[in-house]
């Protein structure tokens, strides 16, 4: 087998605030055939997300091919035991049309019956991970519960909620960033009433819907969001809190903590932050309880897909400016059609 040319991208300059598309490049790259041990993967699905706005700040080296980022290819060429041609895998080489993978960097995937391959990096990938991790473990959500989700259009969020029906919460509170966003979660994703956060008045609102108080409230947004969600906590209540992106453009001058921090004390409330990468062995357990609420329906899949890789970057910064409903992925021209 000859070398191979990948496109990938390279981050030219850190950013200050909120990205611009200036701040990326397109490259070009040979990969050498696979050595022992090896596979060369073509990739069909690549992941944007909110934790890479963090590595433009430091963890993604200027001027070399981004890595880091969730991944969906098939194997075209192998030296590796274990990893066939024609296999499909799950790994984490990043934003590039072709890696180079081991056994130990790749997994992997056999789509369910009735489940789109997609799934596997949404519902199924890091970000439904998240969402099980934090309604079953962190936050242990119960039959009867009132329960809070923000970023409840997104891809954590959404999944969130429909994770906390299931568990039997008696109510199941969204806040989104616009009047279509909020028709969206109680509409199909079956939360039972949201919130445009965007009119102002969140912590109102939340004390309305929840008079008694929230027992458990998820939150990737931070900021006036936390607070909201520490305002309307009751007695004992937990908060799982897993971003922050509201605050991710203000690395230089973090907005305050919540205002009314010390309601934690006051009320025995438990704030818990929580990463996804200290819960990987919920993974088979999440799948194999989502993958039938999935089949059935009682679970919406909910993607925006954007097609090409020229489409990288603008599908990165989208799920930052919130153009997203769902899981953002990038499906690249290898998959053709496939769902
Ligand atoms: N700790 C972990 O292991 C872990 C794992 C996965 C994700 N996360 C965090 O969870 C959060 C959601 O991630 P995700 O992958 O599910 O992304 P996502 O919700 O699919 O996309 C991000 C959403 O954030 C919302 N948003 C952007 N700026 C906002 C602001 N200033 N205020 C309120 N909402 C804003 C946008 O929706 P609107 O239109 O509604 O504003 C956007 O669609 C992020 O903070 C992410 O870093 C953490």
């Amino acid at each position: 087998m000859t070398t191979v040319t990948a496109r990938t991208v390279h981050l030219l300059r850190r950013p200050d605030g909120f990205p611009t598309s200036d701040l990326f490049a397109f490259r070009e790259r040979e990969l050498a055939p696979p050595g022992e041990g090896e596979a060369l993967v073509e990739n069909l699905y690549l992941s944007v997300d909110p934790y890479m706005r963090q590595l433009m700040d430091g963890g993604w080296p200027l001027d070399a091919p981004l890595g880091r980022g969730r991944a969906l290819g098939r194997v075209v060429a192998s030296r590796a035991a274990g990893l066939a041609e024609g296999d499909i895998v799950f790994h984490t080489g990043g934003w590039s049309t072709h890696a180079l993978v081991e056994p130990g960097t790749a997994r992997a995937v056999e789509p369910a019956p009735g489940v789109p391959l997609a799934a596997y990096l949404s519902v199924l990938g890091g970000t439904g991970l998240t969402a099980y991790a934090g309604m079953r473990s962190v936050l242990d959500v119960r039959p009867g519960e009132s329960v809070y989700v923000s970023a409840a259009a997104g891809a954590v969020g959404g999944v969130a909620g429909q994770i906390a029906r299931l568990l039997g919460a008696e109510r199941v509170l969204g806040s989104a960033g616009s009047a279509a966003k909020v028709a969206h979660v109680t509409e199909r994703l079956g939360f039972t009433a949201a919130y445009d956060y965007r009119e102002g008045g969140l912590a109102g609102w939340l004390a309305e819907q929840a008079p008694e108080g929230l027992d458990a409230t998820l939150d990737g947004v931070g900021g006036d969001h936390l607070e909201a969600a520490i305002g309307a906590a009751k007695e004992f209540g937990r908060i799982a809190w897993v971003g922050a992106i509201s605050q991710y453009h203000s690395a230089a001058n973090p907005p305050a903590a919540p205002r009314n921090l010390y309601a934690v004390s006051d009320r025995s409330l438990h704030l818990r932050g929580y990463q996804v990468r200290h819960h990987m062995h919920l993974r088979e357990e999440a799948e194999e309880w989502l993958v039938p609420h999935l089949v059935e329906g009682r679970i919406a899949l909910d993607h925006t897909v954007v097609d090409g890789f020229d489409s990288l970057i603008d599908a990165f910064l989208g799920v930052l400016r919130g153009d997203n409903l769902g899981k953002m992925l990038v499906r690249l021209d290898a998959a053709g059609n496939e769902a």
